[in-house]
């Protein structure tokens, strides 16, 4: 089955056509990240603005590149959740508007599962159960994936996501937004051993994070320096950084791996893109015989094929919408009402 989806919970509108869950027939992003560099951050009003103005082209370029016409596609895909409010009202109006034109079935897909089935059209064999950590810039999550819509959350953040963490360092650093990919291409030329930073643990959960104490470490340094007139060497505390960042964020992921006893191991979301963090999962996977695996990093950030991906799954569990459908902010991954 083909499936048309939309994506437009953040800054990029974005709508593609996917194969029954696997295989990418179109996929297209608009992205909004210039003009929000300008304020060095999302602001909701723009990104509605933005998506209002785009979503009719970007999913007419999305159905012609795929090669096929409406009466070939059989449901609308659109991320209803989570994200910002606004920016999802604009994609979930735009579905279900089609969805209701074609007489097609309308599938509203989870914002988190869409990244995990970014990992479905990477790798073809790759079929759940597995342990998946999804890190974006909103959330971090330990989830055991049961089964393609049976999730179970193990361990959350307490406070900031590791995508947000990783702005804001970089932020401090005078890098330039969204900084997590900035703050990773420069991380590899310092030294990781140069500045020891805290690791929190959080009392109560083996498989929880916290990572304000680490944003707020990396900010004091750099603020005890200027005041001091000193400089520091920006690739040194890249390097410390995200070496901190990696260990705590691979280090739950592993514990939870080896309690579950998963056998396979994944990432997803923004930060899965993240150089560090892929060469420590696959290094320590890799010891330890656990099958590890990565969405391609094209699919790592928002996009539309990933929504395409888990609405198939989505389908076959017959969890379809009606025109009362809503966007929504907030959303359990593991128990999505639409
Ligand atoms: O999943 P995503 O594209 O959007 C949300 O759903 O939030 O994640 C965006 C986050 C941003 O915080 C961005 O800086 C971070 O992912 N990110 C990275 C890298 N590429 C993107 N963080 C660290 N290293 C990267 N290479
Ligand atoms: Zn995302």
């Amino acid at each position: 089955m083909y499936i048309l989806a939309i994506e437009s919970s953040c800054d990029e509108t974005a709508a593609a056509v996917v194969e029954d869950g696997r295989r990418i027939l179109s996929n297209v992003i608009a992205s909004q990240v210039e003009e929000h560099q300008l304020y060095g951050g999302v602001v909701p009003e723009i990104a509605s603005r933005r998506h209002a103005e785009a979503i009719s082209a970007i999913t007419r370029r999305a159905l012609e590149a795929s090669g096929l016409s409406l009466t070939d596609i059989g449901a609308i895909a659109v991320t209803a959740a989570p994200g910002l409010i606004g920016a999802l009202l604009v994609g979930v109006n735009f579905a279900k508007g089609l969805a209701l034109a074609a007489g097609l079935p309308l599938v509203p897909v989870h914002h988190l599962r869409s990244h995990v089935a970014a990992n479905y059209l990477t790798h073809p064999a790759l079929e759940p159960p597995f342990l998946c950590l999804i890190v974006s810039g909103g959330h971090s999550h330990i989830v055991q994936v049961e089964g393609y819509t049976a999730y179970t959350v193990l361990g959350r953040t307490r406070d900031d996501a590791a995508g947000e963490c990783f702005d804001k360092a970089a932020r401090a650093m005078g890098l330039p937004y969204p900084g997590g990919i900035h703050l990773d291409r420069l991380a590899p030329s310092g030294n990781p051993m140069s500045f020891p930073l805290p690791r929190p643990r959080v009392e109560g959960s083996r498989y929880d994070f916290s990572f304000s104490g680490l944003k707020t470490a990396v900010l004091n340094l750099l603020h005890n320096a200027k005041q001091k007139g000193e400089t520091l060497s920006l690739p040194d505390l890249a390097a410390s950084f995200q070496h901190t960042a990696v260990e705590l964020l691979g280090g739950n992921l592993l514990l939870a791996a080896e309690d579950t006893g998963a056998k396979t191991v994944v990432l997803a979301g923004g930060v899965s893109a993240n150089s560090g963090l892929r060469s420590f999962m696959e290094r320590e996977c890799a010891a330890r015989g656990l099958t590890f695996c990565a969405p391609s990093l094209p699919l790592c950030g928002d996009n539309a094929a990933m929504v395409g991906a888990q609405a198939f799954y989505e389908w076959q569990a017959g969890h379809t919408a009606g025109m009362e459908l809503n966007a929504a902010a907030t959303m359990p991954v593991d128990r999505p009402v639409w």
